[in-house]
């Protein structure tokens, strides 16, 4: 076998498809709003990467702290053989994995990047050439076809993306990932923590201006993909902090009356001065929340660990026997 291989399950025209389906949706109701995985093509891949990078974005660092710390633990619950990574994107985290847990041979990554999955793929190759890729153009949130690979398995969703998922979709998602697995293999989470505000607006509104010009991305996209004429300038970058439901929520708020024409839905779309345009929202956790909803879906966690600063969560967790 090929040390790398590439399989989308997503038909090439799906993602117009879907993308139309969500802007024709997302833009006639009220609130407008977006779903967050058209950030992501290949400039907003580019953007989200700096944006690990930023000083005020704490939560890359604080993750690879821990892994760098306690990935050699992992080997006390299991002993893989294969690592499923969901929302792997450039990758960069992985290598800690990988470097701790010498059992691993095959990685799965499964990104709706196809431009972040080969890029990362490649890094990863150059540093284990011994390793098998078979990487996956997918959408996490529909299934999770994953190739025939050896187990045991470990199953890593990092970032703190799940806070991107709302709460019935977060139910969705990890009773879809407990159903993907076997005895034997984990579910490694990473979850951001509740914080004082002002650091977690920073995160999201950083000084540099990078957030706002990854947020005004998906403005890009719908003007590429559907032909719309949207402006970044006419959209303000918001981030705020949703005290009650402890959320993140970013949005881009029309500096004055703008109509957006979006020839491939046949639409014109009014903003009102000042309207907004629900993008993402980025939820941070509790541990007895995460606990919580890891139990619903029928998974047990076993390890919880935090940076020194306690501002971020990796747990580590196995599926629950039905029959023991
Ligand atoms: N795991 C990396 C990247 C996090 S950014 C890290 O910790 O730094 C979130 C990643 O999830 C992006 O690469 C994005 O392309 C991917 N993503 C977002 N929504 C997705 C979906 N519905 N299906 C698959 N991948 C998705
Ligand atoms: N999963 C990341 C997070 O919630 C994604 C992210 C970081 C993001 N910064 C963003 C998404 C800004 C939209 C806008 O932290």
């Amino acid at each position: 076998m090929s040390p790398f291989a590439l399989t989308r399950t997503l038909p090439p025209d799906a993602t117009t498809a879907a993308l139309r389906a969500d802007v024709a949706i997302g833009l006639t109701r009220t609130p407008k709003e977006l779903p967050p995985k058209w950030f992501y093509d290949a400039r907003g891949s580019e953007l989200f990467d700096e944006i690990t990078r930023l000083p005020e974005y704490y939560p890359t660092r604080a993750e690879r702290e821990i892994l760098h710390a306690r990935a050699g633990e992992i080997a006390e619950v299991v002993r893989p053989r294969t690592l499923v990574e969901l929302g792997s994107g450039s990758s960069d985290k992985t290598r800690h994995l990988l470097r701790a847990l010498p059992s691993i041979d095959h990685y799965v990554p499964v990104d709706v990047s196809e431009s972040a999955l080969t890029g990362g793929a490649e890094t990863l190759l150059a540093e284990r050439p011994e390793l098998t890729v078979h990487a996956l153009v997918a959408d996490f949130q529909y299934g999770l076809a994953l190739p025939a690979v050896p187990g045991p398995r470990v199953l890593a969703f990092l970032g703190g993306t799940i806070g991107n998922l709302r709460p019935a979709e977060r139910a969705v998602f990890l009773a879809t990932v407990r159903s993907g697995l076997a005895p034997g293999d984990a579910f490694l989470l990473g979850t951001d923590l509740v914080k004082d505000e002002r650091t977690l607006v920073a995160a999201y509104d950083d000084a540099a201006g990078v957030t706002a010009a990854f947020n005004k991305n998906v403005l890009s996209v719908v003007n590429r993909e559907l032909g719309a004429d949207f402006d970044h300038d006419d959209f303000d970058h918001v981030a705020l902090w949703d005290a009650r439901e402890e959320w993140i929520e970013m949005r881009l708020r029309a500096r004055s009356p703008v109509i957006v024409k979006v020839p491939a839905l046949d639409l014109a779309v009014h903003f009102a001065a000042g309207e907004e345009l629900r993008t993402e929202i980025s939820a941070k956790f509790r541990q007895e929340r995460v606990y919580a909803e890891l139990a619903t879906a029928g998974l047990e966690p076993v390890r919880w660990w935090t940076d020194p600063e306690g501002r971020f969560a990796l747990s580590l967790s196995v599926p629950v026997s039905l029959t023991a």
